[in-house]
């Protein structure tokens, strides 16, 4: 009786599942669903590596430097870097002093210990990056109604991030003749076909060679100041991106080495037994 039951039950499911299936399958057939028009002129992002790329990558130390100073010089007005300390720089091989340096370029909000006023001050090492707008009323106030969003974990956040974030940087351009008035950037946006819904509040940031001042020799031309910005938001976003790896490779050997010794260990065992 239960079993007749059960399999009663069973089959009502099935049923229910076979129908809403047939019924969805229907529709979507009979109707399908429209291509938006952000989807038919967005691009997917451009092919650019990294050294950080695939399972032996490791930082590019001097890329990193100069993708700072393109944050510095020019993000910085507008993005802020809230999980990142400027004493973590030293991991791109910035010395202590170049460190306490680079900090004291900063001001700081604070609070003065003696008489409690609000005040700024200038960067420590310990500080962490500061951001350019008192909140995000006066984030939007400045930006056309867009928050810049915070950037230390944009690589992650967005879809292959590095490679999108030197596509949004190098892919701004002319809005195509046949894109429809509805989906033409209005006042204060610009058209990036990188960008999802095509239209970004952010005006393009890196605009002409030599904008940033490299110290290596390295030419500062607008793919070269991407392509470092993003090698930059890769680290801000995993600075264990390198340790990570190098442990992954560890564990591979090490049960590669396990699973030689388990196999053994089992002839060893099974021995003396007949087929
Ligand atoms: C003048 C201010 C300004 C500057 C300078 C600026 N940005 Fe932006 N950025 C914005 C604003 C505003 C947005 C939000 C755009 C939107 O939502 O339409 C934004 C958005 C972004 C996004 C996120 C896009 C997304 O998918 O949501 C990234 C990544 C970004 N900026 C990177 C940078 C980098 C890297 C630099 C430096 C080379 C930079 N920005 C310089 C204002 C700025």
């Amino acid at each position: 009786m239960v079993r007749v039951i059960g399999f009663l039950v069973g089959l009502g499911f099935v049923v229910v599942l076979g129908y809403s299936l047939i019924v969805g399958a229907s529709a979507y057939l009979s109707d399908p669903p429209e291509e938006t028009v952000e989807h038919e002129f967005h691009h997917h992002p451009k092919q650019v590596s990294f050294a950080s790329d695939g399972p032996f990558g490791r930082f590019d130390r001097a890329q990193l430097q100069r993708g700072y100073r393109v944050y510095e010089e020019v993000c910085a007005v507008c993005h802020s870097l809230r999980y990142v300390a400027f004493r973590n720089l030293q991991a791109l091989e910035f010395s202590e002093a170049e460190v306490d340096a680079l900090a004291a370029q900063w001001q700081i909000p604070d609070i003065n210990p003696e008489t409690g006023e609000a005040e700024m001050r200038e960067g420590i090492a310990s500080d962490y990056f500061p951001s350019p707008y008192a909140n995000d009323a006066a984030a939007r106030a400045a930006n056309n109604n867009a928050i810049p969003p915070d950037l230390s974990l944009i690589a992650k956040a967005r879809h292959d991030g590095a490679a999108y974030v030197y596509s949004l940087l190098t892919g701004y351009e002319d809005p195509p003749a046949e894109l429809p008035e509805a989906n033409r950037p209005g006042p204060g946006l610009y058209y990036n076909p990188y960008f999802p819904n095509l239209n970004l509040a952010m005006m393009p940031p890196l605009t002409a060679d030599g904008q940033v001042t490299y110290d290596d020799g390295t030419e500062a031309t607008v793919e070269q100041m991407a392509k470092d910005v993003s090698a930059f938001l890769i680290w801000t976003a995993e600075p264990k991106l390198e340790a990570r790896k190098s442990t992954g490779w560890a564990v591979l050997i090490f049960l590669a080495f396990a699973t030689v010794l388990a196999f053994l260990a089992k002839r060893n065992v099974w021995r003396d037994q007949k087929h």
